[in-house]
């Protein structure tokens, strides 16, 4: 019998490349989401790629009765992957209880299902963001956490620590995936980023630009200490993070975690600027971008990019695709987006 993976988000960006993964390598899948910014389609999208649907349940977190229900009807899921959350840092400062009570409550009622349905292994969703700007790069899993500049990076690192001390006082098994910058689709170009109005990230901004949709990139600041002067991240395929969320899940099912709550970075270790971007962008697909400099946007830090030495040794798991890759990808989809 196939091992039953809960994903909480599942048929969000992440968690669909995510629950493709997981049933490629003979999970089952069960996806909860209450689809606040995701499509119930997505999830005949997943089944289109593996000729498998997923179990879905239309549910949100902050409803534990509904939770706990859920876990009485499904006694033997072996381990949850936890995306479900609200991601944009923008929207966070504007509505900061919206983002407080959604992640943290959300997270909390998971912990308490699981804990009361016997189940022990749980894989978190995190972010870079809780190095804030790091003062050496490339940051490791050991550099201090710093304040976020959102209340959004805030609920990742919280969540954190919540997770961390539920697995210290119970049986609780977990690893944090600090993630870098996701970008880019399934090859199949079947599922993908499907941001809500006017997207907030860099490339969904530039494909819409590319595709017509926006008139020009805004690229934020080309003042800083910087090779061309504007931003540096480190870049990295969904695919990518999407095996690292296999490989940690089968480390916790497997009892290869070395401490009852982890953490890895998932980048490619390598910085790119927004400039660097947009030339690779024009380079792969032939198409030009239109773009003006302007200010710096509030909140952005200079430069970031991973260490990923620890889940490169210790997961097993190293970045496959290159930013060509990432942006190749990125252009098939957003072009098998019709409206
Ligand atoms: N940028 C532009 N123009 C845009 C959008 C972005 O120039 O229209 C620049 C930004 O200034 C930055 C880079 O492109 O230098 C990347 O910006 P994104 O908005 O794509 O990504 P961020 O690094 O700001 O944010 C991402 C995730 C967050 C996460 C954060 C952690 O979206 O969820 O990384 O550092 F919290």
């Amino acid at each position: 019998m196939a091992e039953k993976i809960l994903v909480t988000g599942g048929a969000g960006y992440i968690g669909s490349h995510t629950s493709v993964v997981l049933q490629e390598a003979g999970y089952e899948v069960l996806i909860i989401d209450n689809l606040s910014n995701a499509r119930a389609e997505v999830i005949d999208r997943i089944a289109e790629i593996t000729g498998k649907k997923p179990d879905f349940t239309q549910l949100d977190l902050c409803n534990s009765e509904d939770l706990h229900a859920f876990f009485d009807r499904h006694p033997d899921i072996a381990g949850a992957i936890h995306f479900a959350a609200h991601k944009s840092v923008n929207e966070s400062s504007r509505f900061p209880l919206k983002y407080y009570h959604n992640n943290l409550a959300g997270t909390i009622n998971l912990l308490q299902a699981m804990e009361r349905a016997n189940c022990h292994n749980l894989v978190f969703s995190s972010s870079c963001t809780v190095y804030g700007q790091p003062d050496q790069l490339p940051v490791s899993e050991e550099a201090p956490l710093k304040k976020a500049f959102s209340p959004y990076g805030n609920t990742k690192r919280m969540c954190e620590e919540i997770i961390r001390d539920q697995a210290e006082a119970n049986s609780l098994q977990a690893i944090a995936l600090r993630y870098f910058n996701p970008i880019g689709a399934h090859e199949s170009a079947r599922i993908g980023e499907l941001p809500l109005g006017v997207p907030n990230n860099l490339v969904p901004y530039l494909t819409q630009t590319a595709a017509g949709k926006r008139e020009s990139l805004k690229v934020f600041g080309q003042d800083y200490s910087t090779h061309d002067g504007t931003g540096i991240r480190d870049y990295i395929h969904v695919t990518d993070l999407a095996e690292a969320h296999l490989k940690a899940i089968k480390r916790l099912l497997k009892k290869e975690n070395k401490a009852s709550a982890e953490v890895f970075n998932l980048g490619t270790g390598t910085g790119y600027s927004v400039m660097d971007i947009i030339r690779t962008f024009e380079k792969v697909t032939g198409v030009r971008v239109k773009h003006e400099i302007t200010d710096r946007r509030a909140g952005d830090i200079e430069k970031v990019w991973a260490d990923p030495g620890k889940a490169n040794q210790e997961l097993g798991w190293k970045a496959r695709f290159g930013l060509d890759d990432m942006l190749r990808s990125a252009w098939k989809w957003e072009q098998s987006l019709k409206e």
